[in-house]
């Protein structure tokens, strides 16, 4: 099994993929009984967007991005669209909304490691103040808070050569 980084660009994206398409289904599986809306943290080309709507359709799922390049296709509603810095936005939607949300999922990854981890520590500190207790918090970055407890990884098939992309799964233990 290669690991990540010496596959093939075209290996690192589908290990990628095949993450984000497992770790989502499991988020979703964890809050089915956990009331209150959906953050997607980096819009991006609205992948990921596409899928959760999908996994959860009965939710409201604000879609956060510093500019709106999905496809309309692959885009939420113009009510549902948080334009701007998520530093920000974020926290101004969330005062806006007054419901905690029950999942925030962080897809903020770009080639540029110190700064993505430079805001993967901001949504670290901020995201459990926004969401319910028992929400669950996944990213292409870790986070490390007291009130983000690590879950366990959730197992998904990979044709042979594909490694496991990381992929980060935290429960809130307990909201501000
Ligand atoms: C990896 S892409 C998201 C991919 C997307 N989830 C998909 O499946 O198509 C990351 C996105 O986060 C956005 N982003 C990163 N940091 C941001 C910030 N501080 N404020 C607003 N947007 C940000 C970038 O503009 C980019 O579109």
């Amino acid at each position: 099994m290669k690991l990540p980084g010496e596959g093939s660009a075209l290996d690192r994206f589908a290990a990628r993929l095949l993450a984000q398409r497992a770790y989502l289904a499991e988020a979703a599986r964890r809050i089915a009984n956990l009331p209150g809306p959906v953050f997607e943290i980096g819009l991006g080309k609205g992948r990921t967007y596409d899928h959760l709507r999908r996994l959860l359709p009965q939710r409201a799922i604000y879609c956060f991005d510093r500019e709106h390049h999905a496809p309309p296709e692959e885009s939420p509603p113009a009510e549902l669209l948080v334009i701007g810095e998520i530093q920000t936005t974020l926290p101004a939607l969330a005062a806006r909304l007054g419901a905690k949300a029950a999942l925030a999922h962080c897809d903020i990854g770009t080639r540029k490691p110190a700064r993505d981890m430079e805001f993967a520590r901001y949504l670290a500190a901020t995201l459990p103040g926004l969401m319910a207790a028992g929400g669950i918090v996944l990213g292409d970055r870790p986070m490390e808070s007291k009130q983000l407890q690590p879950l366990p990884a959730p197992d998904y098939a990979r044709p042979d050569g594909i490694a496991a992309w990381p992929y980060y799964l935290y429960r809130v233990t307990a909201s501000a």
